[in-house]
């Protein structure tokens, strides 16, 4: 196994100008394949309730079951950096939740670090958790968590006044300590901008090619998902296919007696 990744190493790659890659996982066996193909962070998203839960949205996910999907994936991780989702609600009523949800992930589920959503409205609760020496990943523009305030799934920052409230929330994230933070569905000219006025790496999702490194979502990038595509996916494999295949094969087999043959019976 590799070394594990720690916080301090995602920093030496932005000084060093090494890209940093980053895929969701929410169970072992994907998380594995990941450190396996050398993996620098892994991110248990709350996006575990879209692509494996089956909800519209991410706000129903729970504290339990983000703790669930981390404990799996932390024993599958490597030498990846984890980086675990605090849910809708673990984080936004007061300070005290916000620790204590932030140090169940740390405790429970093992996570190196969380992520929350949002700027200078979260800055303090940022401050309150990096106080306890859990290290923090921001995560501003599309913040899926704010999709009834969006209206949806849409691209942030567009005009100008809205870039100048992106441009000063990062500042107010790294500014409360966070040591990254996740760009999302961002023009690519303010990718750039923003990557440029803050010291800490930049993680884009749809937020273009400046930043300083990239996370998709898993299910995504292997065709797994075939709900909804935005447009800063790319789909590096066609998985659907083949478990289709495999299933139908099954089905065939087991319809027609010939599975199980000899070679699988005792
Ligand atoms: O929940 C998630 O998967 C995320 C990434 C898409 C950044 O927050």
């Amino acid at each position: 196994m590799n070394k594990k990744k720690t916080v301090l190493d995602i920093q030496r790659m932005k000084e060093e100008g090494e890209k940093i890659t980053v895929l969701t996982a929410y169970d072992y066996p994907f998380a594995r394949l990941m450190s396996q193909a050398g993996i620098d962070v892994i991110l248990v998203g709350d996006s575990v309730g879209s692509v494996v839960s089956g909800y519209d949205n991410t706000l129903p996910v729970t504290m339990e079951e983000m703790l669930y999907h981390t404990r799996a994936v932390v024993r599958g991780s490597g030498g990846a950096l984890v980086v675990a989702d605090l849910p809708f609600l673990s984080y936004q009523i007061d300070l005290r939740d916000a620790r204590l949800n932030a140090g169940r992930l740390i405790k429970e589920g093992g996570a190196q670090a969380v992520k929350l959503e949002g700027g200078e409205n979260v800055a303090a609760t940022i401050h309150a958790i990096v106080d306890m020496d859990i290290p923090v990943v921001g995560h501003i523009g599309l913040t899926p968590q704010s999709i009834h305030r969006m209206g949806g799934f849409r691209v942030q920052g567009k005009k100008e006044e809205q870039a100048r409230q992106l441009l000063a929330d990062a500042r107010a994230v790294q500014e409360a300590g966070a040591f990254a933070l996740v760009l999302e569905g961002i023009p690519a000219d303010l990718g750039r901008r923003i990557t440029e006025s803050v010291t800490i790496p930049t993680i884009g999702i749809g937020a273009g090619v400046h930043c300083d490194g990239q996370v998709l979502v898993i299910h995504d990038i292997l065709g797994l998902c075939e709900k909804y595509s935005p447009k800063f996916v790319k789909k590096y494999a066609d998985v659907s296919g083949i478990i289709l295949g495999g299933i139908e094969d099954y089905i065939r087999e087991v319809k027609a007696g010939e599975f199980p043959d000899d070679e699988h019976s005792f």
